[in-house]
């Protein structure tokens, strides 16, 4: 017990509707433990109900029942130690357009009771590339700039834990490098990493181990490596020289054509190897243009899985 970073016991929200919206249940009794040092993956499509969790660890979101232990803390006997063992980059860019990068993360240092003796700003901005942008009006920063002063914020009070909500979600690719490069190096020096994402490729390349919420409850729950294993489903998105009069068919493949023209084959690459892919868009005379592979997001892994292949 004393090793866990984060200990969740029946965690339940409902959203009240307002104006005869009805309620929404947001998380149905969660279950779930998170180890220290881990890199933790929470995967799952929009809405399944991440951000109400995630925002419930940083204190933002109030719980409706169930309990919360950080390091060890009950997040209600123990709110100010609970708080302090956490530290939350949001989904959503929330920065004040007049402060600099340095006087953001020292209010909020200022904020948690950080004294100015303690305080590593320089540090932070060094770490997030932002030396050079250190007194710059967060208003003047790129969106890249702004996601990465959102990660430092994070990190002004030495969080045991490091929670980020999404954090490469429409980010350009040397901006998400870079994000993984910090997040590794943090792990690397002793922070637990809990991240949510709905890309199947990020939690396979970052997380050890992997929680899938959907609709609220976690649906499954193992080592990434356990986790892909089961979850191998991928397409094959081929253009066709001339216009398909015949889709492939084959054991193991769904085959389907988009309105542009394009055949998507869908598969399980344990069972079906590319190759077999391949053979069947052949026999079904059809001469390739231009073919890619891509690795089903997890919307498409929920289908595939529910749907009998
Ligand atoms: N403040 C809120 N009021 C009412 N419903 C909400 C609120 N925030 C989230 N929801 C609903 O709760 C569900 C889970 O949302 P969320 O936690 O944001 O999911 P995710 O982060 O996985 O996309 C969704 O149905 C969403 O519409
Ligand atoms: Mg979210």
């Amino acid at each position: 017990m004393k090793q866990d970073a984060i200990q969740l016991k029946g965690l339940t929200k409902t959203y009240r509707g307002g104006r005869g919206q009805p309620e929404v249940k947001a998380l149905k009794g969660i279950d779930l433990t998170i180890p220290r040092g881990s890199v933790f993956g929470l995967l799952g499509p929009n809405g399944a109900g991440k951000s109400t969790l995630i925002n419930i660890l940083a204190g933002l979101v109030i719980k409706t029942a169930g309990q919360v232990t950080i390091w060890g803390f009950d997040q209600d006997r123990n709110p100010r130690q609970s708080r302090a063992a956490i530290g939350v980059m949001p989904q959503e860019l929330n920065l004040d357009p007049f402060f600099t990068p340095r006087a953001a993360l020292e209010v909020q240092a200022g904020l948690y009771g950080v004294p100015k003796s303690q305080r590593h700003s320089d540090e932070i901005l060094a770490m997030i590339g932002l030396s050079d942008k250190a007194n710059a009006y967060a208003r003047s920063l790129s969106g890249g700039m702004r996601r990465r002063l959102l990660l430092g914020k994070a990190l002004v009070h030495r969080p045991q834990i490091l929670v980020l909500d999404e954090p490469t979600a429409g980010v350009d690719i040397e901006l998400r490098q870079m994000l993984w490069t910090n997040i590794r190096q943090l792990n690397k020096q002793g922070t637990t990493i809990i991240l949510t994402t709905h890309y199947l490729e990020e939690a396979e390349e970052m997380c050890d181990e992997i929680a899938i919420i959907n609709q609220g409850e976690v649906v499954a729950r193992d080592s990434t490596t356990n986790l892909l294993g089961r979850l191998d489903a991928r397409s094959m998105v081929i253009h066709p020289q001339s216009p398909v009069t015949e889709l492939p068919s084959a054991p193991g493949i769904i085959a389907s054509q988009r309105d542009d023209g394009a055949v998507v084959l869908s598969y399980h690459s344990q069972q079906t190897s590319a190759d077999q892919v391949l053979e069947a868009v052949h026999v079904a005379g059809i001469t390739i243009r231009d073919v890619k592979t891509e690795e089903a997001d997890l919307e498409d892994v929920f289908l595939a899985l529910t749907s009998s292949l």
